[in-house]
């Protein structure tokens, strides 16, 4: 099964993609952790990337077709993957759309989490993730069941991303608006379009993703 998750920043993409990765065991593909992964490793790509990230800009269609052309040819995305904040322009949807069909892959659902904006602002700025294997919590709405200690791998120390913001989150917004909502009619006209409300809670998000996949 081979899906992508739309949505603007904080709608739950990466929440509800760790749920169904580890639900039909498929693999979670974020543009924006491969991206923040090649600014920490500082290669030519990080290099490019990085002060257009802490911009709310997107980066150029070419940066990301690559890396998720490259990525889903490795055996692990055989089973299927989760193509979370890819693709985010019409150029980057072409572009999939062809490298799909190159491979001999489909695409099954396009999934959109449909989410009131201002509340966006408030999730981002309360967003932290586990330094040590990524797993996302939120200081109000998705805490560790034990005080400082990562659920998943009993780690003590967090992070918090550089772009995350009131100021850059506005700019991440436009870029949304801008460049990635029009993917909503693109693939409503391809028959692959779904929505959920993503301003339940994350259990009932997951739920009706859920309804849709089954
Ligand atoms: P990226 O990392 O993709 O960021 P984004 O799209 O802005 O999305 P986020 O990760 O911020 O939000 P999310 O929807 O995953 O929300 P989450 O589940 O964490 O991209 C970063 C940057 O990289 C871009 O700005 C761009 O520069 C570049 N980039 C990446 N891909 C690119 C591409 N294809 N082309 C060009 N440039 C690209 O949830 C947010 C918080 O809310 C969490 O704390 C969570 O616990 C909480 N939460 C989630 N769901 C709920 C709920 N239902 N109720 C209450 N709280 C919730």
């Amino acid at each position: 099964m081979n899906l992508i998750l739309l949505g603007p920043p904080g709608a739950g993409k990466g929440t509800q993609a760790e749920t169904i990765s580890s639900k039909h065991g498929i693999i979670q593909l974020s543009t924006g952790e491969m991206l923040r992964d090649a600014v920490k490793a500082g290669t030519e790509t990080g290099r490019q990337a990085k002060a257009l990230i802490e911009a709310g800009e997107l980066v150029p269609d070419e940066m990301v077709v690559g890396i998720v052309s490259e990525r889903i040819d490795r055996p692990d995305c055989a089973n299927g993957f989760i193509l979370d904040g890819f693709p985010r322009t019409l150029g980057q949807a072409s572009a999939l759309e062809k490298m799909l069909d190159e491979k001999g892959k489909t695409l099954d659902a396009v999934i959109e989490l449909r989410v009131d904006d201002e509340a966006m602002v408030e999730r981002i700025t309360g967003r932290y993730s586990c330094s040590k294997c990524g797993m996302g919590y939120h200081d109000k709405y998705k805490q560790p069941a034990k005080d400082g200690v990562c659920d998943k791998c009993g780690s003590t120390e967090f992070t918090r991303r550089a772009d995350d913001n009131e100021e850059t989150v506005r700019a991440r917004l436009l870029a949304y608006y801008r460049s990635t909502a029009p993917l909503i009619g693109y693939y409503f006209a391809k028959d692959r379009y779904n929505y959920v409300d993503g301003m339940a809670e994350i259990d009932e998000v997951a739920r009706q993703i859920e309804d849709i996949l089954t």
